[in-house]
Formats: structure tokens, sequence, C-alpha cells
């Protein structure tokens, strides 16, 4: 591209009006980076395999350095571990595992000392069959106040023997298990969205939210700055719960497609895709707007984030509508390809629909549910979210490759206003684990698909901090639940830090400069008239060019005064390489819109 960048197009602002908070308008989580933390994962101080909350505690210096404004922790709560945590025993204690309660208080201590502030993981659709609460209603029998906590419902046939509906879990198999009566007889049915040991609530019973009331202020009177509320398009099920069979191709979690999304963008509901009858109820709104009104009983802006599978982003928008939650992820913007005319059109559509109900939009790349960026950029089949990648799979990805789309797709991401989130063992630029073992794998996916879904495992083995030493100094005993690659020393940060060009190095810069430059404030502006690879914004000061080609292109000689801040891979000045982004100062001849 030798062409001037001539015109800027539609400004989509960022700034909203302000919902209350003691800093209207910039509140922190308009503009926030947040660290993604899978706890099992990160650190592991007890030296058990596993990782734990002195652990976090122990590393919050590296986060503090790598410049995020705060955590948020995949669930640490006492948990048998069926789901990794997510089926959760006691909501108002920390499992053995990861440390006590009190650690918990130190961990949140430090890291608000830090100036890192503190969101934790918040499970309401589903508890572990472990909890007191379903081990009450199975004793109680059906008909009882116990039953109605969960969904629990007689089977169809003359004996009952037949599921109540035809729905299936999101991990595979049916999403019904029929009881066994305290008389030893078959049962009534309950319904469990996921695991067999993860059964749905009844969220149209008042007690059920009186008891989630409680827990959030549990956790808020401890001082967490907010919560990601898990599957918060699940909890409430259409009446009658008619029969569903989901599209072939969708993802495991819901939401059709980025191309279903963006198809329907700007559109009204009727135009919208249609909806699972577990997915994305209109009941689950009154939810979050009682939960908003609890939280702003307190000081200091917490926050509630969406994890909402659904289509399109309009809809998604309804879930950050000034009296609901703050945030939601913005997973067609993960589900992306690396390709600039479709992140031109989603981020677009995100500005516009978050926009117009006054929430920034969010920006994601990676979590513990999805195959890494730095592999899923380079695969070249198909692979639905929640299936994940292992020896059998086809299209596996190129690692150079991949690692290079991810740098540059991460230097696009951290350019945009709004809050962005990472995923920790990210800006080391870690692979998806693709070989482990099958005996090691341990995401029921796996196992309730008959093998034949790899799922989440490979995203989520322990980081590596250090090279050469046992486990990469995840701890110091060497064990880890998921074992860890041969070939890891290069990824470790100690590998990392300080050496320029290093994905830690890059992520550090791209984060100072965010930050220096306010972009999480900003608002962008495209650059029309770049050839259909490149993508080209301006966002204040800063001017960022994306070449998702294969190809060189010629910085673009409206550009050629200005100064480079930061490239995502090898740059001369003159050439963008393939698969390369490049931030510039903006020139002052460019109209910025
Ligand atoms: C969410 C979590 C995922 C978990 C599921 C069930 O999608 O991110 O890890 O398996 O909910 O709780």
């Amino acid at each position: 591209m030798d062409s001037a960048l001539p015109t800027t197009s539609a400004t989509a602002a960022q700034h909203a009006s302000p919902t209350g908070g003691s800093t209207p308008g910039s509140e922190w989580w308009r503009s926030a980076v947040i660290y993604q933390i899978y706890p099992r994962s990160f650190a592991d101080a007890n030296g058990d395999g596993l990782g734990d909350l002195p652990g976090i505690t122990s590393r919050l210096g590296a986060l503090q350095e790598l410049g995020v404004d705060a955590i948020w922790l995949s669930p640490f709560m006492t948990s048998p571990q069926k789901d990794a945590g997510y089926d959760v025993a006691d909501y108002c204690d920390v499992d053995p595992i990861f440390g006590t309660l009190a650690d918990f208080d130190a961990m949140t201590a430090a890291a608000h000392a830090a100036d890192i502030r503190v969101i934790v993981d918040l499970v309401p659709n589903h508890s572990s069959s472990a909890h007191r609460w379903f081990q009450e209603a199975l004793a109680a029998g059906p008909g009882s106040a116990e039953r109605a906590r969960y969904m629990f419902r007689d089977g169809k046939g003359e004996h009952g023997e037949i599921a109540p509906n035809n729905w299936e879990s999101v991990f595979g198999g049916p999403a019904w298990t029929r009881v066994t009566e305290a008389d030893g007889t078959p049962g009534q049915w309950y319904l469990h969205i996921f695991d067999s040991s993860q059964p749905d609530f009844d969220w149209t019973n008042p007690w059920v939210r009186e008891q989630f009331r409680d827990i959030l202020r549990f956790w808020l009177d401890r001082g967490v700055d907010g919560f990601r509320v898990d599957v918060a398009h699940g909890m409430i099920k259409a009446d009658g719960l008619p029969d569903y069979t989901p599209p072939a191709e969708g993802g495991s979690m819901g939401g059709a497609s980025v191309d279903a999304s963006l198809e329907a963008a700007g559109t009204g509901p009727d135009s919208w895709p249609e909806t699972a009858p577990y997915w994305g109820q209109d009941g689950v709104h009154e939810i979050y707007r009682d939960w908003h009104e609890l939280l702003a009983t307190y000081d200091g802006d917490r926050v509630l984030c969406a994890e909402a599978w659904v289509d399109p982003l309009d809809k998604m928008a309804l879930w950050v509508r000034p009296d609901e939650m703050q945030q939601a992820f913005n997973f067609p913007y993960l589900e992306t390809p690396w390709n600039a005319a479709a992140l031109k059109t989603v981020v677009s559509e995100s500005l516009r629909a978050f926009a117009q109900v006054g929430a920034p939009s969010t920006w994601v790349l990676s979590n513990h549910d999805v195959v890494r960026h730095a592999s899923r950029l380079a695969l070249t089949e198909e692979n639905p979210q929640g299936y994940g990648v292992g020896p059998n799979t086809p299209g596996k990805p190129d690692r150079a490759l991949g690692l290079q789309r991810a740098r540059a797709a991460t230097a696009l991401m951290l350019s945009l206003p709004g809050g962005a989130y990472l995923y920790q063992g990210e800006e080391l630029g870690l692979p998806e684990v693709i070989d482990l073992p099958d005996d090691a794998r341990q995401d029921p996916t796996w196992f309730r698909t008959n093998h034949e879904r790899y799922g989440r495992d490979g995203c989520r083995v322990p980081i590596p901090w250090a090279a050469g030493h046992p486990a990469y100094g995840f701890n110091t005993t060497g064990a880890s639940w998921l074992p860890q690659p041969d070939d890891w020393n290069d990824y470790s940060r100690d590998a990392q830090a300080g050496i320029p060009g290093s994905t830690l190095e890059l992520y550090r810069t791209l984060l100072r400069l965010r930050r220096e430059h306010t972009l999480g404030l900003g608002s962008i502006a495209w650059i029309e008239g770049a050839p259909d690879t490149i993508l080209a914004l301006t966002n204040g000061a800063v001017t960022v060019v994306a070449n998702t080609g294969a190809d060189d292109i010629a910085v673009p000689s409206s550009l050629a005064d200005s100064a480079v801040l930061v490239a995502s891979g090898p740059f001369d000045g003159r050439t963008i390489h393939g698969d390369t982004t490049v931030w510039f100062t903006t020139p002052s001849t460019l109209p910025v819109g």
C-alpha cells in the first residue's frame, strides 16, 4: 500500500452518559485492562501441582509490572472440581486446595496495595450436586420446598422413564439425570445444562434470589471490586421447557455465529437469530437490575461482567443497559477471524451496539474456555468453541504463524476504546497444548462426548515462570495437574523479561502506551482507502495499521513522518510485513473524525 491514507469515516465515540459512581463517565471499568487468573494454573505456593491463592499473592508483582488494572479469578470456592471449580459446593468459602479465606483477604489486600482491583467469578446458574442445598433437595423428595430450589421435573412415559425434554448438555449427552428416591425407586429428573454434577437452580424461586443476594454481599463486604457472572445468559428457561435442537454448527455455549450476529446487526429483535429456550431469555434481566441496585449500595464503582453468549451484539447490549451490568464479554470479537474486513465490521458494530446503551465495549481474544489465540488464529479448519484441539484435530495450527498473528491481533485489540480482557499466559505467547496425553485430560467435555471433543484442557496448562526450573517455576516441586510441554523454556517469563521483541515486552509496551494515551477512554476513526487486507484507524494521538494479509505493504506516505510507537513484529520503518500491526503517532495532517 503506497497510497496516502486519505479520509476518515464514522467516529464511534465511547463516552457514555454517567450511570453513577464516584467518577461519572470515567469509572475505572470503562477502560480497564483486566487480567484473568485461572487459579489452578497460575502459581502454586504449596507445591501440590495445583495453583493456589498464596501463589497468586506471591506473583502480583509480575502483574503490576505488566501494567494491568484488575484481576479476575476463576472460581476458587469450595468445590469437588468436577468442572474445575465451576461446580460450587459452598459459595462463601475457599476450597482447601486453593487456601483459606484468610489467604483470599491477604491476596486482596496485596492486590489493592499494588493498585490492582479484584474481580471474582460468580456461578449462579447451577451449583455442585455436592452443595448442601442439592443434597437436601434429594432427601426432601418430590413437591418439597427444597426440590423447588432446582429444576426437578417428573419424567414422561408410563413410568416417568423418559427425560422431560430433549435438551442436551453443553458438554455433550442429555441435560437431564434421573434420581433415585429415598425409598430406592427411580424418581424425578433434574436439569443440568452442563455436567450432571452441576444441577441448574430454579431462578423463578425467590429463595434462590435471596441466597445469591447474600453471596454477593459476602464478597462485596470482603472488598471485591466486582463479579464476572458465569453463564449470565442461562439462568431463566423458557416457560414449559419446550424441546429444542441446537444448530449443528453452533459453539457449545449458545450464540449462533459471528456471521449470524453481524447479519442481524442493527436490526430489531424480530430479525435476531432463534434463541435456545435455555439461553438469553428476557427474564434474566430483572435479576441483574436487582444486583445492580445491590452493588450501588457499595462505594467504589463495583462491577458486574456478563458471560453471555448471545447474538447479535444489539442483544448482548441488553445485558449492559444502564441499570444492569457494567460489562459483557465481547465473544463475537473473539470469534472473528484474522481478517481486516471482518474485524472492521465487528469493531464498528460493537462500538455502535454498546454505545447505544451507554456502555463501553469490551475486547477479548482468549480465556479458559477457548483455544488460545496464538493457536486459534492459525487453525485452517472450522473449530467450534468448546471442541478444543488435539492430536487428531484437522487443520492444526502452525505455531510461528499463530504467534505472529496473535501478537498483531493483540496490538490491534489494545488500541481500541473500552475494556480489555487478557488471559494468563497470552502475554507469554503461549500456544494451545495440543498433545496432552489422553489420560491426563480432565475437561468433562472429553468424557461426556466419548473423547470426540478434546475440550478445554489445552488452554489450561500451568504457565511457565522460570526456564529450566521444575514445572518452569509454577512451583518448586515440579508437580503439575496437567503436564507441561517439554519445550516451554523460551516461553517462560524470566526468559522474556527485558528482551526487546519478546511477547512479554510487547504486551508491557502496549499496555504502557495504552495508558499514556488514554486509548481506553478514546474513540476511533477508520482510515479509508486502504487495501482489503489492511485495517487502519486512529484513536487520538495513536494511528494503527494492521496488516492481516500475508504480503508486505509499504508504510503509507501520509505516515512517513510519524514516529513509530510499537510494532508487533520486526519492522524497519518502511515495510509492514504480513500479520503485523504497527502503532504510529497520528500526523497532524490526518483528518481525525
Ligand atoms: C462457563 C465457564 C466454563 C464452565 C461453564 C459451566 O462457561 O466459563 O468454564 O465450564 O460456565 O459453569
